[in-house]
């Protein structure tokens, strides 16, 4: 038995997280999936982070806006699509989404402060999770202010994809701990000094770390987290209405694998912590995957002169052995997800930068195409 299938899903779903390890096709198969949403009527919205340059341009995002845009109808017509809703798209701007929130968040007076202090920078570029966390943030905005039916975040290109689920706790906890070991230097975080140690101005500690790292930068650091401090409880709330909002029951999840060995126990490992968090998963789609060259291949190649002929038989035997691994993949990742609706896509031939080739994707995940 199976759940509802994608198309279900692109036709009722609120809001749709694409989950994956990096590199695995997160940001293209999002914008695939908000493309065919709003094909089949429902105003969309994808919100994607970092995407290739050649995807954006193609989508219509030439500026690095944090600002969801309209896919122009002519764009998309040229190209011979036409949408039965409006699409819209967005680039995420993980920087500027931090100072907003420092903004909203920052006592008066505060923010500017906190916006040129040096430890700040630290905290919303390097800082484990920042980036997973700010685009929940930024997800949880676009769910109440956004006019689309549907919003299909990308995530991060983090190597972990684990790191996207645990990033409001992650950030409670550097919010409930001892920042600073969080951002001074690797050999100090590993000591066990702690927050208050490292701030007993005049102290041994102080001045032995100080001379670690540098007394200007000590300084800083008490600025920031005097500045920080005031706006700790408000911090916390936001990040328990981002973790909130994973579980929400309007969000619903779509993992993408990958079809090698690796990549399949990765996603195999990731659909189970999604069910044992209560996380609805919406459908898993097995990307890249090698298709099977056609049977007249062979037949083909035998009029061929040397050494032209024996290389493409050794290719032909390559593509063969790829292909069937990748089946065994799908086969395996679809026992151990069922019954959530398993799509697998095809490599194809070139890089997935166009409304056509995204269209084409599409085929695939609504099941109008099916790898051989
Ligand atoms: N099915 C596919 N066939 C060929 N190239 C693909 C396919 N899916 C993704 N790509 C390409 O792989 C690269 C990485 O994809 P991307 O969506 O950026 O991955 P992620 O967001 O998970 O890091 C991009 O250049 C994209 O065009
Ligand atoms: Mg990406």
């Amino acid at each position: 038995m199976s759940g509802p299938s994608l198309e279900e899903v692109l036709r009722r779903r609120r809001v749709l997280v694409c989950v994956g390890a990096g590199g695995v096709g997160k940001t293209t198969l999002a914008a695939a999936v908000a493309l065919r949403a709003a094909a089949l009527g429902r105003s969309a919205l994808v919100c994607t982070i970092d995407p290739a340059r050649r995807l954006a341009n193609a989508l219509g995002l030439t500026w690095l806006g944090n600002a969801p845009t309209a896919v122009p109808a002519e764009v998309l017509a040229r190209e011979g699509i036409r949408l039965a809703a409006p699409l819209q798209a967005m680039m995420l701007d993980l920087k500027a989404s931090w100072d907003e929130l420092i903004q909203r968040q920052a006592p008066p007076g505060q923010h500017e402060r906190i916006l040129q202090n040096r430890f700040y920078q630290t905290l919303s570029t390097a800082l484990a999770g920042s980036q997973e966390y700010i685009a929940l943030e930024r997800l949880g905005q676009l769910r109440e202010r956004s006019d689309a039916e549907l919003i299909v975040l990308d995530t991060p290109p983090t190597a972990h994809a684990l790191d996207f689920l645990d990033a409001p706790s992650r950030i409670l906890d550097f919010l409930d701990n001892e920042a600073a070991r969080w951002l001074l230097d690797p050999a100090l975080r590993a000591s066990r000094i702690s927050l208050r140690l490292a701030h007993w101005g005049g102290g041994w500690a102080a001045k032995t770390i100080g001379r670690i790292i540098g007394g200007d930068t000590l300084e800083e650091l008490a600025a920031f987290l005097g500045a920080v401090s005031g706006m700790n409880e408000g911090f916390r709330e936001r990040a328990r209405a981002v973790r909130a909002l994973l579980a929400s029951p309007e969000t619903g999840f779509l993992l993408v694998a990958g079809a090698s060995p690796e990549r399949r126990e990765e996603a195999l490992r990731f659909h189970a912590v999604l069910g044992d968090r209560g996380l609805q998963r919406d459908g898993v789609v097995v990307n890249r995957v090698q298709e099977e060259p056609p049977a007249s291949a062979d037949s083909e190649l035998e009029g061929l002169h040397e050494p032209l002929r024996s290389e493409l038989v050794r290719t032909l035997g390559e593509a063969r052995a790829l292909a069937e691994r990748d089946r065994l993949s799908v086969r395996l990742l679809r026992e151990g997800t069922a019954p959530v609706p398993l799509v697998a896509v095809p490599r194809f031939s070139a890089e997935i930068h166009d409304l056509r080739a995204l269209w084409r994707a599409g085929s695939y995940l609504l099941g109008e195409a099916a790898i051989l």
